[in-house]
């Protein structure tokens, strides 16, 4: 991804990358400070996941892998590491599928290291691919929506929903971005404006609140969002927020793609009624840039993500191109 230092000077950058260790874009700082964390040991890997050092589902699969790695590396348990790197983030199915695929590959023989560079390499080629499939649906002259940040910060390049849109833009596109901010953590104002001025793409930030307002104005064409986990009928978990623009924008006659690999699908669900969803700390809606904004005594209640019916999805964008929800049992198939 192309990275805008706070000096000027442009770095092309994976978000998660390993030097003799796991680092890190620090996503907690930005935009207003850029910088590097470096993880030692599975536990520090495990604190950046929980701690959203490092965040959105591929991304997070990806520094679990580097995580085993690093426990191989240094001739601990692998049992042990996966545990402490699944207990972090519950609902991200990439994150349980880099901790299987890696450490079979590790169990198998392989080199700890590569083996977590290739994971790293296809979570990045993926999402390329999702690009590249999803990138004729996004039409000239295009007002894209999109909530949370499903950028390269979140895929470690390309991203899921800002993959068609930045292919889009890069092949002479006119496309206009609306950034929803993404309470309480703010990934779209921080993260994905951060993203898309980085590249220069036309975008604003709206308050969450707002979608509503454009899309009823007639100045949204198409939504795209990424997913934290797919059940095999198509209902998908996403950032807290997504389940309401799903139904504006169905009662507007917008389409509202999601863009996911197929790592992010978890076929052993029936439907999104058993995805698992992280409960947050209450003090990420009680405290706004350190500062408190609720009433001492006051409780607040901070999931991370909901659930949208799969009815309200146009199409999923995957690496293996684009499906509706009829054709999720062929997808399946491809998967295996
Ligand atoms: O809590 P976060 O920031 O990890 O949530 C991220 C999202 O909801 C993203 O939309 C999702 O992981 C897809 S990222 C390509």
């Amino acid at each position: 991804m192309r990275v805008v230092l706070p000096d000027g000077r442009v770095e092309d950058m994976r978000s998660v990358f390993w030097d003799d260790g796991v680092v890190m874009i620090d996503q907690r700082l930005l935009p207003g400070e850029f910088r590097l964390f470096r993880a030692e040991s599975v536990e520090d890997v495990a604190f950046a996941i929980k701690d959203m050092v490092v965040r959105g589902a591929p991304a997070i699969g990806a520094a679990a892998a580097y995580g085993l790695a690093l426990a191989a590396v240094k001739g601990e348990d692998l049992e042990g590491a996966a545990r402490t790197l699944g207990n972090t983030r519950p609902t991200a199915h990439d994150l349980f599928f880099a901790l299987r695929v890696v450490r079979e590959r590790i169990e198998s023989g392989r080199d700890p290291v590569s083996a977590a560079e290739e994971y790293a390499e296809s979570v990045v080629e993926k999402s390329r691919l999702i690009g590249v499939h999803g990138e004729p649906l996004v039409e000239d002259g295009s007002r894209i929506l999109t909530h949370c940040n499903a950028g390269a910060l979140a895929t470690l390049d390309w991203g899921t929903a800002l993959a068609p849109i930045r292919m889009a833009h890069r092949k002479g596109k006119e496309i206009f971005v609306f950034v929803d901010e993404t309470r309480p953590k703010l990934q779209g104002a921080r993260l994905t404006a951060w993203e898309l001025l980085n590249e220069g793409i036309p975008h604003a930030v709206i308050a969450d609140n707002a979608a509503g307002f454009y899309m009823w104005k007639g100045e949204i064409s198409m939504v795209i969002v990424g997913a934290d986990r797919i059940a095999s009928n198509g209902d998908f978990a996403n950032k807290i927020g997504t389940y309401e623009k799903a139904v504006v924008a169905k009662e507007h006659g917008i389409p509202f793609y999601v863009a996911a690999p197929i790592s992010t699908f978890d076929f052993s669900l029936g439907s999104g009624r058993e995805i698992p969803i992280e409960m947050r700390n209450e003090d990420e809606v009680h405290f706004f840039a350190g500062s408190r904004i609720t009433p001492e005594g006051s409780r607040a209640l901070n999931p991370a993500f909901d659930v949208t019916p799969a009815e309200y999805v146009t199409a999923y964008i995957t690496e293996f191109g684009i499906f509706h929800r009829s054709e999720l049992e062929k997808l399946k198939r491809m998967a295996h």
